[in-house]
């Protein structure tokens, strides 16, 4: 790895060290939320379940420790059962497989890995609404529910399991799946401020817009800070994959809205719009999502324009690692403090993030040089 600075150095030994520890009582589950210092685990079937053996990918690309490689081909051995419950199965195809399959394709060019993650792919194109041009979210959470016509934010960061597949497989239908997807986006939830809606509705008949929901923003009109991070992440992908300018000037735009709506701090507030009376908890997965993407957005533009990317990224990580690192605490297994999931629902909050400790653990190695991502 190119060594570039004494912290972020300094912040991977500590995140080697604490992964070889945590991986020992983590094992092959699923985390998602550190509570009273202790990862919950969760089914296989939950969006959350790539992000640890992704985070084992990471750690293991360096240290070649094969017993985080072991528990990581374990967590992805267990997807294969997950394939076949249809009805648990939803966009979030994209998070699960990237980080599992792909990035053991990636690295070490496993051609098993390879066919899960085409199939990955091809269960993620099926979702796709031809009339709405959207990639349909969820399936329903409950008996009777009808929500075939919702699109939501986060999908666009599942899209980058299509464009691997076109370009694994030189087969395009992915990438036609992936852009008019993306194009939807452009249309529908990318405000001309640069902040998002998390979840817009359509008619699954007629593809006409029919809605917007705040899903896990305050408010329909509010800035959920993870979903905009999701947005600028998305968008720097797409454009990385298909060298679409409307792309790279999304990501920008999303970008310039992220990091002017940061707290002196750097570490985001959950939503960037907030009433007075509602407690503006922290959510540093946003901050450490956004700051891996802002990464890559720096590679994707003219060196005059790079350091404005890289260094909000830069200041985002530094904060996490300072102010929310748990590196002394022995009694904490999550990497960083401070994540919040879901406050409508009043779920996880305040708490460590399997996916916030994730995007922290690529951005520091983006940071120290590694410039290949799983995604
Ligand atoms: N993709 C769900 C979330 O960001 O919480």
């Amino acid at each position: 790895m190119k060594r570039e600075s004494n912290w972020s150095d300094e912040a991977w030994g500590k995140i080697a060290r604490k992964i070889a520890r945590t991986s020992k009582r983590i094992g092959d589950g699923f985390p998602h939320a550190s509570v009273e210092g202790s990862y919950r685990l969760e089914p296989a079937s939950w969006w959350t379940a790539g992000f640890w053996p992704g985070l084992l990918w990471l750690v293991y690309r360096d240290t070649k420790d094969d017993s985080l490689r072991n528990i990581a081909e374990s967590c992805e051995a267990q997807l294969d059962q997950v394939v076949m419950d249809y009805d648990r199965l939803d966009h979030d195809i994209g998070f699960m497989w990237s980080l599992t399959s792909v990035a053991r394709y990636k690295l070490l060019g496993a051609e098993d890995a390879k066919r899960r993650g085409l199939l990955a792919a091809n269960l993620l194109a099926g979702r796709f609404n031809l009339k709405g041009r959207y990639i349909r979210a969820w399936n329903p959470w409950s008996a009777g529910e009808d929500n075939s016509g919702w699109a939501i934010i986060d999908c666009m960061m599942n899209t980058a399991v299509l464009h691997w597949a076109t370009e694994v497989t030189g087969d395009s239908r992915y990438r036609h799946v992936a852009v008019e997807h993306s194009d939807t986006v452009l249309s529908h939830f990318i405000r001309e401020d640069g902040s998002v809606n998390h979840i817009v509705i359509f008619d699954p008949a007629t593809g006409e817009k029919a809605g917007v929901n705040g899903g896990q923003g305050y408010a329909a009109d509010s800035a959920w800070s993870r979903g905009t991070a999701w947005a600028l992440y998305g968008m720097a992908l797409a454009y990385r994959y298909t060298g679409e300018e409307r792309y790279l000037q999304a990501a920008k735009r999303v970008a310039h809205f992220f990091i002017a709506n940061l707290p002196e701090d750097s570490v985001p507030h959950w939503d960037f719009r907030l009433p007075e009376e509602v407690t503006k908890y922290r959510d540093s997965s946003a901050g450490a999502c956004a700051a891996s993407g802002l990464l890559l957005l720096a590679r994707l533009v003219g060196a005059l324009e790079a350091p404005l990317y890289r260094g909000a990224a830069e200041r985002i990580l530094h904060s996490l690692y300072i102010n929310c690192g748990t590196w002394d605490r022995e009694d904490e297994e999550g990497l960083i403090l401070h994540g919040t999931s879901h406050f409508p629902e009043g779920k996880n909050i305040d708490v460590p993030l399997i996916y916030g400790d994730y995007f922290f653990v690529e951005g520091i190695a983006q940071l120290l040089g590694h410039e290949e991502l799983f995604w």
